[in-house]
């Protein structure tokens, strides 16, 4: 933001006098004249009313409401609060695009900053008051919405409360009178940590972290496993997403020119065009850079001749992200040894994918995907005469595997992360559950227990299976995965 654009008047400053009500005509950086009463009743008035009627609900009010139904039984009696969170600060006054928490966004579908929704217990003790707490529509009385850097004048129009109830299917209250009125009221009380400051404070002597956490804990359990809402939600992402690995196929030309950036760009570009953003960081992972997992950095050279690792996932609107990696001759056609080590993945995550079905533990196909990368790791030679049962035993594949074989997906790319043991790494897979299975071989350029040409080669092959009644459905199944079947893609592509 240039100095031409600054807030006349600094934003801690409007947002206090709004809360107090007060007229905001003040300035403290000195840039700009202080604004004349002239100016501030000028300003007041002469707008015409924009207030919308008759909105659509959203695609998933139903389900939210299901879900807040299912929290309310959990904790009969107890307050509920859970934040969307606010903005956070890139450098100076420059902020980080706003993303709602996933459980506020899990349980209202809303995701507007500052947000907070309150279950309050109801007096005859059945059952929860939904109420979703808001900044309402920009003061004009007072110059908020001219003066503040959040008002509505700058950063766009925001909902009225009555728009967001429409919306939303939820009671909306301004959310300004919230940290005081939780301080005040008495009961049993639990808050989601980590995201309002303010609500933590105002809510500091009335709640535990143990019971804090179990309510993240629940609301971890309770995404598991997913609607239909989020089934499509998820199989929209992984079909955006094929869309963005194809974009990158078609100009692997100019990241050689270049370096990984435009690979990082042009699948952004696909992300933000027809999702929300992109689910997490991009891994444009081009040569000996595929052997770091979370490779983000993204400014290497991209080469002919070797492979690039692209890792990467949209977010949609809806806030449901994709997680899919494909690993890409750069000149189209692998190498006898990449392909090797390509057809070995390839092999390990088959024997994955198999294993997820209803009813089986979630370690199987991590199990399954691991035998069969010792198998080919063992057969290279590359674990001396140690028999594949006795590198299981002591895990020795790892040297070379590195990392899980997959995890659970939805509006988190590492979705659930709160679950029990019991619940999710010890756990039954039932349908709709959504998983990665994301098996991988890296052979770091410095590894010198492996032949010289294994050296900087880095292979993982990931999609989103999701577990249906009688076994599962690859969502993300639009791209290519063998070798032979990648190449032909990839020689389509470059036409
Ligand atoms: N993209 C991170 C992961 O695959 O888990
Ligand atoms: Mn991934
Ligand atoms: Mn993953």
């Amino acid at each position: 933001m240039s100095d031409e654009r600054t807030p006349e008047t600094p934003e801690t400053e409007a947002t206090e006098a709004a809360e107090e009500n007060e007229p905001i005509k003040t300035r403290k950086n000195g840039l700009y004249p202080a604004v004349s009463d002239e100016l501030a009743d000028n300003m007041k008035s002469g707008w015409a009313d924009t207030e919308l009627h008759g909105l659509a609900p959203l695609p998933q009010a139903a389900h939210t409401a299901d879900r807040r139904a299912a929290l309310s039984a959990r904790f009969p009696g107890e307050r509920l609060v859970v934040p969307a969170g606010h903005l956070k600060t890139r450098a100076n006054d420059t902020e980080y695009a706003f993303r709602a928490a996933s459980e506020y966004a899990y349980l209202t579908g809303d995701q507007t900053q500052d947000g907070v929704l309150v279950l309050e217990p109801k007096a005859d003790g059945n059952g929860h008051d939904a109420t979703v707490y808001l900044l309402p529509r920009s003061d004009r009385e007072n110059g908020e919405f001219w003066l503040d850097g959040q008002g509505e004048l700058w950063v766009g129009r925001r909902h009225s409360l009555a728009e967001a109830e429409q919306v939303l299917g939820i009671p909306a209250q301004d959310v300004r009178g919230l940290a005081a009125a939780l301080k005040e009221a008495t009961g049993p009380v639990r808050a989601v940590r980590g995201y309002d400051a303010g609500i933590e404070a105002a809510l500091t002597d009335k709640v535990t972290a143990e019971r804090d956490e179990e309510l993240r804990v629940y609301l971890s359990e309770a995404r598991l496993v997913k609607d239909a809402f989020e089934i499509a939600e998820l199989q929209k992402a992984c079909d955006i997403t094929a869309r963005g690995f194809e974009d990158v196929v078609k100009v692997l030309d100019k990241a050689e020119a270049t370096s990984e950036r435009y690979i990082e760009g042009t699948f952004f570009l696909r992300a933000r065009v027809e999702g929300n953003d992109i689910g997490y960081g991009s891994i444009c992972a081009a040569g000996p850079h595929a052997t770091t997992l979370h490779w983000v950095r993204n400014d290497g050279a991209v080469r002919a001749g070797e492979l690039l690792l692209l890792d990467a996932g949209v977010e949609t609107n809806d806030l449901y992200t994709a997680d899919v990696t494909r690993t890409l001759p750069i000149n189209g056609t692998f190498s006898p040894l990449q392909r090797k080590i390509y057809d070995a993945v390839y092999a390990a995550q088959e024997a994955g994918i198999a294993a997820v079905k209803p009813g089986a533990d979630f370690r199987d196909f991590h199990d399954a995907a691991q035998r069969v990368l010792a198998e080919h790791l063992v057969a290279w030679g590359l674990l001396g005469d140690l028999t594949v049962e006795k590198v299981l035993e002591l895990g020795l594949q790892r040297r070379w595997t590195l990392h899980g074989t997959g995890h659970m997906l939805g509006m988190d790319v590492h979705d659930c992360a709160a679950a029990r043991t019991e619940t999710y790494v010890n756990g039954t897979l039932e349908p709709g559950m959504c998983l990665t299975v994301e098996p991988g071989l890296y052979f770091q350029a410095d590894d010198l227990t492996v032949p010289e040409e294994y050296r900087g080669i880095g292979v993982r092959i990931e999609d989103d299976i999701l577990v249906t009644e009688d076994g599962n459905r690859n969502l993300s199944d639009k791209l290519p995965r063998s070798s032979g079947e990648v190449e032909a893609w990839i020689a389509g592509l470059k036409g």
